[in-house]
């Protein structure tokens, strides 16, 4: 069975997707600086992977191109799926340098040992935030590239460094997956979503407020033009995103060259039809308050998940109760996420 070189593997996506490698009989070598996670989720994937021996964990910053190049010689990798990176749109925008050196200044030195060490398979974790403020949903693959922030144009720029390496090393097979919005946990409680700081999305916020965390949820604006007024997301389930990386890394040689899918449900729910999931998820009504909107917030994204579903055989199966269950039961089993005491910020209450 091939081995995977997973990196990001102790961040919230990279933590689900090692766990249903290895349960899929893969092999992992997971690599991360904990620079947004913690020693905590590595223990837990291990708890998950037990008795397979089928997951290594190495702690190296991916700019490290040396010691990157180093790790990709010890043992033979197959195949990469690369979600090393900062994701806050707003902390983007005011330290836009940190973004660019880590999330271009990552895939760079990731692209460079691999292309030292002959490995020419890659998933690339990208995001629906390339789109921008997209005037047609569902949005497909086609519609214009139009990222509105750092972040984003990070992202987008990764996207087009891949595709023009692809262009010259003819043997490469790379897959973007433009995910939508990320949400819910392991169904085990052992894996979930620990944001440090005051959470920036909007379901772990949530989850803080359901378990004494935060007072309540500010709804960022209820005047969009939605049916309820409240901004509209495709909220994803990340088992199902870890599925889908899972048949994407499957499906890299049925195409050489880049290319690009959206991972998303198709289906969108507004932040208080989300509320309300939640609300009947942890048994009690949440509170909540009108703010306003949100700079650079749009009113509804959506994805068309028709080409996933074409190319890689994928759907996603699991609805927003379920992701609402499974956040709830992370975050009732963990109120501190990975790491134990008592509360970090109870001053934000
Ligand atoms: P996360 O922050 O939980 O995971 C990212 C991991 O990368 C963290 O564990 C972090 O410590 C690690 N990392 C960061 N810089 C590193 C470096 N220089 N070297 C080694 N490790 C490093 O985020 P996530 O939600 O799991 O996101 C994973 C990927 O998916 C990211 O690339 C993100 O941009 C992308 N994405 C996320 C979302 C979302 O809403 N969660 C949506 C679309 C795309
Ligand atoms: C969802 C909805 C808010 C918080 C971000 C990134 C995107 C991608 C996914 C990485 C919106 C509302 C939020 C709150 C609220 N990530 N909201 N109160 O903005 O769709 O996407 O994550 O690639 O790039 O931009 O997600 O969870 O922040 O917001 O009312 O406290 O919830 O206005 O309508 P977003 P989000």
């Amino acid at each position: 069975m091939s081995t995977v070189l997973v990196t990001g593997a102790a961040g919230f996506i990279g933590s689900h997707t090692t766990v249903d490698l290895v349960a899929a009989g893969y092999d992992v070598l997971g690599v991360d600086n904990f620079a947004n996670s913690s020693p905590g989720a590595v223990e837990r994937i291990h708890k998950l992977a037990e008795g397979t021996g089928a997951f290594e964990f190495v702690e190296l910053d991916l700019r490290d191109r040396a010691g990157l190049t180093e790790l990709l010689g010890r043992r033979p990798v197959d195949a990469v799926i690369h979600f090393a990176a900062k994701k806050a749109v707003g902390e983007s925008v005011e330290f836009p340098f940190d973004y660019y050196d880590t999330n271009v200044g990552a895939t760079l030195s990731l692209v460079a040992a691999m292309l030292d060490r002959g490995v020419n398979r890659l998933v690339f974790s990208s995001s629906c935030s390339i789109y921008g403020d997209a005037t047609t949903v569902p949005i497909r693959e086609d519609a214009p590239a139009r990222p509105t922030n750092p972040y984003a144009r990070t992202k987008w720029m990764c996207e087009q460094i891949l595709a023009d390496v692809c262009r010259r090393h003819s043997d490469w097979h790379v897959t973007s997956l433009r995910y939508f919005n990320p949400a819910g946990a392991h169904p085990s409680g052992l894996l979930g979503e620990d944001p440090r700081g005051i959470p920036n999305n909007v379901l772990p916020y949530i989850a803080q407020v359901a378990v004494g965390r935060r007072s309540e949820l500010s709804i960022f604006g209820d005047d969009y033009p939605t049916p309820d007024g409240t901004g509209v997301r495709d909220y994803l389930h990340v088992v199902d995103l870890a599925e889908g990386h899972r048949l994407a890394l499957a499906a890299l040689d049925d195409a050489a060259g880049h290319r690009v899918i959206n991972l998303g449900t198709g289906r969108g729910t507004s932040v208080r039809a989300l509320l309300d999931a939640f609300s009947a998820a942890c048994g009690r009504a949440l509170p909540s308050r009108v703010a306003a909107r949100r700079a650079g917030d749009v009113a509804e994204l959506v994805a068309d998940p028709a080409l996933a579903a074409g190319l890689l055989g994928w759907t996603a199966s699991r609805d927003v109760a379920a992701m609402c269950r499974d956040a709830w039961e992370f975050q009732r089993l963990n109120p501190n996420g990975y790491e134990p005491g008592p509360f970090d910020d109870r001053t934000h209450i």
